[in-house]
């Protein structure tokens, strides 16, 4: 489970007198350890970012199975049990802020990143369905997507070689526009406009998606993630995490 969260102790806001406390998994490195900058800087209300995520990237036949599971707690149970835990809290108080990390993975099936893309996919389903339950509570659920970020996600998995990592957004960039989109409370924020026009593609792309041959989809996948090692061997195309 989540082990590093970082808890601000609960203070109190003169100017709202609401409680000041924020909860962020992850906040150890990059894009977490930014927004918790961020946050310190400014003092928070109640907000909880669900920032801690791993990777798998590689070929789906090959991957560990354990790792692929170890990714899916942390992107996704993990998620969903804080949430649920703090979310009656924010409900009684009619007021809270929620911050996911989703991914530009989230908005398209991801050959030879198909489990992490597929997770990122459900944080920003479940944040934006969330989001319209709570629409009349004045909690609302913000999902920050990023794209390649320079942060230790990529020597941690692996992803020095992969073509979309050669181009890549500074991590204390991203965490600021996520963090103002939560205090504008907009349900979804892509950081960067490269990223952004990426993400528009395959906005318009969606509907074909389904048909779209999967040798055109694993194409898209071999532009965004280079070639994939002519050898099969599994230990030279999966990236081990930790
Ligand atoms: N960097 C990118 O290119 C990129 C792109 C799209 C989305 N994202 C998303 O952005 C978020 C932040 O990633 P980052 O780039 O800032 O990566 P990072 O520097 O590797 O930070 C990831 C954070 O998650 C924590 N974490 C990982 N596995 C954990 C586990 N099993 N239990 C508890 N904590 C765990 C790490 O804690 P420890 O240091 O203690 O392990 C670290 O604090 C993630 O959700 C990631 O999926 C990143």
């Amino acid at each position: 489970m989540i082990n590093n969260q970082h808890i601000q102790p609960s203070k109190q806001n003169t100017q709202t007198s609401r409680p000041m406390i924020a909860l962020i998994t992850g906040a150890s490195s990059g894009i977490g350890l930014e927004l918790a900058r961020l946050f310190a800087k400014d003092g928070v209300n109640l907000v909880l970012v669900n920032n801690a995520g791993t990777q798998v990237y590689g070929e789906f036949n090959y991957a560990n199975l354990e790792h692929l599971s170890a990714m899916l707690q942390v992107n996704n149970t993990a998620l969903i049990e804080l949430t649920h835990r703090l979310l009656p809290g924010m409900i009684k108080r009619k007021f809270g802020f929620i911050l996911n990390l989703g991914s530009s993975g989230s908005f398209a099936p991801g050959p030879l990143n198909a489990v992490f893309c597929a997770s990122k996919a459900f944080v920003l389903s479940f944040s934006q369905a969330l989001g319209a339950e709570l629409s009349e509570t004045g909690i609302s659920v913000t999902t920050l997507c990023p794209g390649a970020t320079k942060t230790n996600f990529i020597n941690r998995h692996g992803l020095q070689n992969v073509r979309i990592f050669r181009y890549v957004m500074a991590a204390n960039r991203v965490a600021e526009i996520g963090y103002r989109a939560m205090w504008q409370k907009k349900p979804v924020v892509v950081a960067g406009w490269v990223n952004l026009l990426q993400v528009i593609s395959f906005q318009f792309m969606a509907p074909f998606f389904p048909l779209t041959p999967p040798v055109w989809l694993m194409a898209i996948g071999r532009l965004f993630m280079g070639k994939t090692r002519s050898s099969r061997k599994p230990e030279h195309l999966v990236k081990e995490f930790k």
